[in-house]
């Protein structure tokens, strides 16, 4: 897959001294669908606000299908749809006027039949005579998203879409997420919520602190939470793991009183029952032993914890 947007080396200090971006690069695959997964405050809004030419960087660069952002600003931008994280609608305005300006402010000519399926697409059609402030919060929410489709965008950022939505919204949500995936949009969402990334992502990058701390598959995600580990809490503390014992691969924790053995919960066999014999036969004593689970919470919290 070729990337569509291309982030080089972004970094962000606010005025007052906040570093919100530091060293951020990141490339972001035509069609896929990345969920950026980080705590209030981690930089989520400014890096795509920085991609969509909203936050202009200190240093740093991206390309959006080739158009850099700085130097060909309405090219790229032409292909970007951005929802924003705050409510940013004209109170009096109607809502199907609300999209049309939206489109009109691209540039594009009047197409009515492309409004109406947007607003069809988002149960906004009944609506579309009221006035913004008619609606109720997640009306408008969908009035947004409604906005950032009507210049029928190839990239679409959402930013937060579901923080505070009730549940019906949110599965909408995500079933017209999945709905432009497949027309081939490509989509990048920002999120504090890690089922929401679980959900949707084919890829999930995780943000704190202005860092992008991993960009990974969600599925290799899955791979490493369908491991668990071992801790054996030993009678006596080793100095190294014993030849005989190198192929499991274990990991010497607490100055030698703990080894960690990690292992597949999904395989035939996991290999333990062998592992305690052979520790046995190299004359190494377990007092406790303990296994985790880890899963995309626990990953995640890890890598905020680690970067604080
Ligand atoms: N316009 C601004 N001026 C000063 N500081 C800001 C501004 N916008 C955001 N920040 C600060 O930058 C950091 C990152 O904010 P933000 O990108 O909004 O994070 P997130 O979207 O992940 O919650 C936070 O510490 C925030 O307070
Ligand atoms: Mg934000």
């Amino acid at each position: 897959m070729p990337a569509i947007i291309s982030v080089r080396s972004l970094g962000k200090t606010y005025a007052g001294g906040v570093i919100a971006l530091s060293d951020v690069s990141l490339n972001i695959e035509q069609g896929e669908i990345l969920a950026l997964l980080g705590p209030n405050g981690a930089g989520k809004t400014t890096l795509i606000s920085a991609i969509c030419g909203l936050v202009v960087p200190d240093c740093g660069q991206v390309t959006v299908a080739g158009h850099d952002i700085a130097r060909d600003w309405r090219a790229a931008r032409a292909m970007i749809g951005l929802v924003p994280q705050e409510i940013t609608i004209e109170p009096f305005e109607r809502v199907i006027n609300t999209v049309r300006f939206s489109r009109g402010l691209f540039g594009k000519p009047p197409d009515e039949a492309h409004i109406e399926k947007v607003l069809r697409a988002l149960s906004l059609w009944d609506k579309r005579k009221a006035r913004n402030m008619e609606l109720s919060g997640g009306m408008k929410r969908r009035v947004l998203i409604a906005k950032a489709l009507s210049h029928e965008p190839r990239i679409l950022f959402l930013d937060e879409p579901t923080a505070g939505v009730d549940v019906t919204l949110r599965r909408d949500m995500w079933a017209l997420v999945r709905r432009l995936r497949d027309d081939g949009v490509t989509i990048i969402l920002t999120t504090h919520y890690i089922e929401e990334a679980e959900e949707m992502a084919d890829r999930i990058g995780v943000i704190n602190h202005g860092r992008l701390l991993l960009v990974e598959d969600k599925t290799k995600l899955m791979k490493h939470m369908g491991r668990k580990t071992l801790r054996l809490e030993l009678q006596e503390p080793v100095e190294q793991v014993p030849q005989a014992l190198a192929p499991y691969g274990l990991r010497i924790e607490e100055d030698g009183r703990v080894l960690v053995f990690g292992y597949d919960t999904r395989a035939g066999r996991t290999g333990i029952t062998r592992l305690l014999a052979d520790l046995a036969a190299a004359g190494i004593s377990v007092r406790d032993l303990d296994t985790e689970q880890s899963s995309l919470e626990q990953i995640f919290l890890t890598l905020v914890e680690e970067s604080a």
